[in-house]
């Protein structure tokens, strides 16, 4: 399954995103803890053009802190990259985010050259969360202003301090194709766009692996290493009374607990990729991407030369 989520008004947003960098001195990029990679989206890279970017891992209460601090050491030693996790619970994230701004950019602050930064994030990440805590106060949201567009938001957190807001955006191809169903799992990927038993079987097979006792003790289950994918669907199914016509397990009712069950953090802190792991799925990704596109490419050369707009390649006259 390839799970590919790309409305009209993520292009707007793009395009906001494009149009509003020229002016910007830090890229905040909120990623989810439980998933940092698969929730960074490739586009932005391009889109910010290299600037420094504060990388904020959201959500942290949710994810694996042993693996929360791996992710961070790994973002902190890239150039013009700085990393922080974060969470809802925590009073006063303002501080932290603004002394990581100032770290990355240095030269700018005061009324003259005030810091002006961009802040982005898939859909669910909880930028609007994080935004209402960091407004609580300053209350100083300026988005009617003349040059700032109605996707977007100016809040200033201090008087020499501008984050400009960004709606939350997916991209059009998702390469990897663990992130597809890492994303669905989070949340991010709206409801339509994929099959919930899908992503709840690959959702298990990575959880039975890496965190057996977690899932044993929320289900009341033993040996869950050893159970198919499908089998320990269908015991969650069973253990959670999700039955349909006597005994047989609604696995659909099955994978939507799972999922429910792994957003909401019920089963603990657990975190889906390591930087190592997805630096695998990423060359497997993207070897996959290139052999798609030279089937893609000779497909249409193939069409192009069946109706006639350029001659056979054996046709073509030798020099
Ligand atoms: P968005 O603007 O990026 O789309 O995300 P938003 O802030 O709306 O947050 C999405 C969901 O994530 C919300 O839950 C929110 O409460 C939750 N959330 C945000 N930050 C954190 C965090 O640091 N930790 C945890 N555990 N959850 C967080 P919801 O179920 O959609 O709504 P509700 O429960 O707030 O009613």
């Amino acid at each position: 399954m390839a799970i590919q989520w790309f409305p009209g008004h993520m292009h707007l947003t793009q395009k906001a995103i494009a149009e509003r960098i020229k002016n910007i001195d830090v890229v905040i990029e909120l990623l989810d803890a439980r998933l940092p990679a698969s929730s960074a989206n490739p586009m932005l890279a391009e889109l910010t053009q290299g600037k420094p970017t504060l990388k904020v891992l959201n959500k942290q209460d949710l994810a694996d802190p042993e693996r929360t601090a791996l992710w961070l050491a790994h973002y902190n030693s890239q150039s013009g990259t700085r990393a922080l996790g974060l969470d809802a619970s925590m009073a006063a994230p303002a501080k932290a985010l603004i002394k990581a701004c100032f770290e990355l950019a240095p030269n700018r602050g005061g009324m003259v050259k005030p810091m002006r930064v961009l802040i982005c994030g898939i859909p669910n990440v909880g930028k609007s969360t994080l935004i209402n805590t960091l407004t609580a106060k300053r209350a100083a949201k300026t988005g009617d202003e003349a040059g700032v567009t109605k996707l977007e938001q100016r809040i200033s957190l201090a008087d020499d301090f501008y984050l400009y807001d960004t709606p939350g955006m997916l991209w059009p191809r998702i390469i990897v194709a663990k992130s597809g169903y890492n994303l669905a799992a989070s949340g991010a990927v709206g409801r339509n766009a994929f099959d919930e038993q899908e992503v709840a079987l690959e959702l298990l097979d990575y959880l039975k692996t890496h965190y057996p006792a977690l899932l044993e003790a929320r289900f009341k289950l033993t040996g869950v290493a050893d159970l198919s994918d499908e089998q320990l669907l269908e015991a969650i199914g069973r253990q959670r009374g999700a039955l349909q016509g006597g005994k047989k397990v609604n696995l659909q009712k099955a994978a939507e607990i799972a999922i429910y069950d792994f957003r909401s953090g019920v089963i603990g802190r657990m975190t889906l990729e390591t930087p190592e792991e997805f630096a695998r799925w990423l060359a497997v990704g993207k070897t996959l991407d290139a052999q798609r596109q030279v089937k893609k490419d000779a497909i249409e050369l193939d069409r192009k030369i069946r109706f006639k707009k350029i001659p056979r390649p054996d046709l073509r006259p030798s020099r």
